[in-house]
């Protein structure tokens, strides 16, 4: 059974099939809907359905990701029981076919903490991958599963990959795949997705946070604006556990050369007992209270996140609730858990 899936306020209608989320639906029209995890957790789909009916048991959201009122829902998990009249937080058109099944090379694994590994991968002669700073691609695993990853290159270092991986216990790429992996090895790898990416029609001062991995599109977007020479003011804060989650002290350096207006801020919540650590050291609420201490208004910024879905939720509850940042400046990438 199918339904016409209608988007408030305009002429655009796409079909529904039975069983298939609202996302999924859109997506596949080639109408891009804000989302990350697909998996009802960051809450970057919530949008209000005006008419019509939900599936049972796929209506609403937790409270966490954003969902305010009962009429707003999680997109990704909305499915149709009737035709509807759907009001995104924002849409755009893309083009389907713009999304490719590359195949890529191995070209240098290295691991500059124990549970990160750095791989890099390069792409075919010839071959350049298109993608926007700050999005993510799936590996397509032979067992026709897939795992994300954010690209940590910008997007002109175009004909390479570079994926920063943590390795989760029992995860089927990151403990299973990744430690079998030699150089020359080959990867099915699908991009461009992910609606996490810089928004360049705004001079508004940035401010971005990433938790563990969730480094690995700040670097995209980073290297991009030292590229395209965007002089925002940048305020970067990068939390971990212990200072060896903060696993790329010498990118960091190198912008902080290439870029005066970068300030940078090292949050960790467990620090040495020495007088190593020279960063701001953790405390209640860790990044989010450094933030909103630096930022008690941020009613001016844009906000960019990406780490765990409690990270990316705390941060958003903190930027938009207390500093009055409006929400559609807070774009965030939730890294879901993908053991098994
Ligand atoms: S909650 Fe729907 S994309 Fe994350």
């Amino acid at each position: 059974m199918s339904f016409q899936i209608r988007l408030h306020e305009t002429d655009i209608a796409f079909t529904g099939e039975s069983g298939e989320s609202v996302l999924d639906a859109a997506l596949r029209a080639g109408i891009e809907l804000p989302y990350s995890c697909r998996k009802g957790v960051c809450g970057n789909c919530r949008g209000h359905v005006l008419e019509g009916t939900l599936v049972t048991g796929t209506q609403g959201g937790d409270p966490a990701c954003g969902v305010r009122d009962a009429h707003e829902h999680l997109l990704c998990r909305a499915r149709p029981a009737s035709d509807l009249t759907v009001q995104p937080r924002h849409w755009q058109r893309i083009d389907p076919s713009a999304r490719k099944t590359l195949q890529a090379k191995v070209f240098k694994i290295t691991q500059p903490a124990p549970d990160v590994t750095v791989l890099q991968l390069r792409l075919p002669a010839g071959v350049r991958a298109r993608f926007k700073a700050g999005q993510y691609l799936q590996v397509l695993l032979p067992d026709g599963t897939r795992r994300p990853y954010s690209m940590a290159n910008a997007p002109h270092d175009n004909d390479n990959l570079q994926l920063h991986v943590r390795r989760e216990p029992g995860g089927r790429f990151s403990d299973g795949v990744l430690p079998t992996l030699q150089t020359g090895d080959m990867l099915s790898v699908e991009l461009p997705h992910g609606d996490f990416w810089l928004r360049e029609d705004s001079d508004r001062p940035l401010v971005m946070v990433a938790g563990g991995t969730g480094f690995a599109p700040i670097q995209s977007i980073l290297g991009h604006i030292v590229r395209q020479r965007i002089t925002r003011p940048v305020t970067l804060y990068w939390g971990g556990r212990t200072p060896s989650d903060l696993y790329a002290p010498q990118q960091v350096d190198k912008w902080r050369t290439a870029l005066p207006h970068l300030r940078y801020e090292a949050v960790i919540s467990q620090p040495p007992g020495d007088d190593a650590w020279t960063g701001r050291t953790g405390r209640t609420g860790r990044l989010p209270a450094a933030v909103l201490t630096d930022y008690p208004d941020l009613s001016g910024h844009e906000v960019y996140a990406c780490g765990a879905p409690a990270l990316v939720a705390a941060l958003r509850e903190a930027c938009v609730a207390t500093a009055g940042l409006p929400p559609d400046r807070f774009f965030s990438d939730a890294f879901v858990s993908q053991a098994g």
